[in-house]
């Protein structure tokens, strides 16, 4: 990065910072509630779809559906969309005035009150994210053994983005969206157990390339305690 472009990202940085802090100030009523739970959703949609074509690509099919460098880039783009979309769903809860977040509740794991297990279980899950989508541009410094052992991880963090938007989502009360996270499960374990079994049946290793790496009215009640504290 040139001088002018890492002034230019300096100046950007500082000006998020200073109207994040002006902002944060003013009353958005549940809008940031409801951009943080699509946002969320939507990165665990995204998270999952790279799971799966990065197990597609470890896999190696004999007659790939998209030619492997395709995939490989495409496998890169979803995970840095997957990173974007979980900026948004953990940024903009600094503008709820109900759950109160501040930087430490999103940046550590167990600062928040709201649900510390759950909260911290999404914390630890992007921090690993960001760890393997920088692992993207690192592969050639650590070396590509060590980029897949870190790969490795993204089923750890595909997990734990599982656990915390079930388990604390108040969207999984909507049998569409339970349904998603069910789904998508089911198709994350079978290839994995398609993976595990093609890799025992040879001694070839399989790739280069490796992957990323209640039901109730929820949402009635949160809205109610909502309105009492507001
Ligand atoms: C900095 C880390 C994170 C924080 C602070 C955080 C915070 C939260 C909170 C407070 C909720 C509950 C929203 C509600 O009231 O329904 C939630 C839900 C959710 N989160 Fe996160 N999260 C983080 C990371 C992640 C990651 C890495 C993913 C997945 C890629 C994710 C996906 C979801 C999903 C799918 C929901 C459920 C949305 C709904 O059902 O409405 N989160 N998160």
């Amino acid at each position: 990065m040139n001088r002018t472009r890492s002034t230019d990202a300096l100046a950007a940085f500082i000006g998020a910072l200073v109207s994040t802090l002006m902002l944060r100030g003013l009353d958005f009523g549940h809008a940031p509630w409801y951009i943080s739970r699509s946002s969320g959703l939507v990165a665990y949609v995204l998270l999952t779809l790279s799971v799966v074509l990065g197990l597609l690509l470890s896999t190696r099919s004999p007659r790939p559906l998209v030619p492997r460098a395709l995939a490989f880039d495409l496998h890169q783009f979803i995970s840095i969309l997957t990173l974007t979309m979980i900026g948004v769903h953990a940024g903009i809860l600094l503008f709820d005035n109900y759950l109160g977040f501040g930087p430490a509740e999103i940046l550590l794991p167990f600062a928040s009150d709201s649900e510390p297990l759950l909260t911290a279980v999404g914390v630890v899950a992007a921090w690993s994210l960001v760890a393997i989508t920088a692992s993207f541009w690192l592969r050639r410094h650590i070396g590509p053994r060590a980029w897949r052992r870190l790969h490795y991880l993204s089923f750890a963090s595909w997990l734990l983005s599982l656990v915390h938007g079930f388990a604390q989502g108040t969207d999984t009360a909507i049998p569409f969206v339970s349904a998603i996270y069910i789904l998508s499960a089911a198709v994350v374990a079978a290839l994995l157990t398609y993976r595990i079994g093609s890799r025992s049946g040879s001694r070839t290793p399989a790739s280069t390339v490796s992957p990323q790496a209640g039901p109730g009215n929820r949402e009635s009640r949160r809205l109610a305690s909502r309105a009492a504290s507001d």
